[in-house]
């Protein structure tokens, strides 16, 4: 059965020193617990290896918030799938919101990077959600399948099986202002009914699909207790240890 996953993305904040300090933290602040998810943090790409080397990435995985469309060469400035992986990075985030915004990235190159990162071992998390304006006309559950279409139907079954799904509808992200859990449950149903078209019943259910947007410690229990929420993707709330560990003990 699928898992359950909680996990961060610190999107571009936090320096090294804090960035590693707050992963030692988090590990011990997890020691000895007994946790019903699987915890993930996202840091920028400078971090990684040095949060990969501080801590027991099986206990706490560490993920990338993006990676290159290409295998290597003159692409100044960009970051490998395989050069992600050698740090010790077990995920990649890919398609968030605000990649596709602020950096143009389309469902065409994100599908070039789900390949790459796959190639690469690493799982992507791979982020899907309507903006306002699409919500407000009903049409957010086409947009969801296209975008969940565009990038990823290319792929095999066994490829398939290393997607995690993050819906975030643009609106709830970094506004405060959440979907209600009714809203993510519908769709994250659909997500899942649009999964088992394609890729098989079997296939849907043991797909992880996160939820983020203003997910908290004081809506994160409402939110899981959802039959096809699986966890979430969590920003501003994932910075601070002592916001981050009750969203996680929320399972
Ligand atoms: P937020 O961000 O929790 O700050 O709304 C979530 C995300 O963008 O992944």
């Amino acid at each position: 059965m699928r898992k359950n996953i909680v996990a961060g993305n610190w999107k571009m904040n936090k320096n090294l020193q804090e960035g590693v300090a707050f992963a030692k933290e988090l590990e011990k602040a997890l020691a000895g617990k007994t946790l019903k998810c699987d915890v993930v943090i996202g840091t920028p790409f400078i971090h990684l290896a040095s949060v990969a080397s501080a801590i027991d990435t099986n206990k706490i995985g560490v993920s990338a918030q993006n990676c290159a469309d290409k295998v290597s060469g003159a692409y100044t400035g960009e970051v490998s799938a395989a050069m992600v992986a050698s740090t010790g990075a077990k995920y990649v985030i890919l398609g968030h919101s605000e990649r596709r915004a602020y950096y143009g990235e389309t469902d065409a190159t994100l599908k070039e990077k789900v390949l790459l990162a796959l190639e690469n071992g690493l799982k992507p998390i791979f982020c899907i959600g309507e903006v306002l304006e699409e919500r407000e006309s009903g049409k957010q559950n086409e947009v969801v399948k296209s975008q969940i279409e565009n990038a990823l139907f290319n792929l095999s079954a066994e490829q398939f099986a290393n997607i995690v799904l993050a819906y975030e509808p643009v609106w709830a992200i970094g506004t405060g202002k959440t979907a209600t859990p009714a809203q993510a449950q519908e769709m994250h149903a659909f997500i899942r009914e649009t999964l088992a078209a394609k890729f098989g019943k079997e296939a849907a259910d043991n797909t992880t699909i996160l939820y983020g947007g203003s997910a908290n410690a004081s809506n994160a229990k409402e939110l899981f207790s959802n039959p096809d929420v699986d966890g979430g993707l969590i920003g501003g709330a994932s910075l601070d240890v002592e916001k981050f560990l009750p969203i996680i003990e929320a399972f």
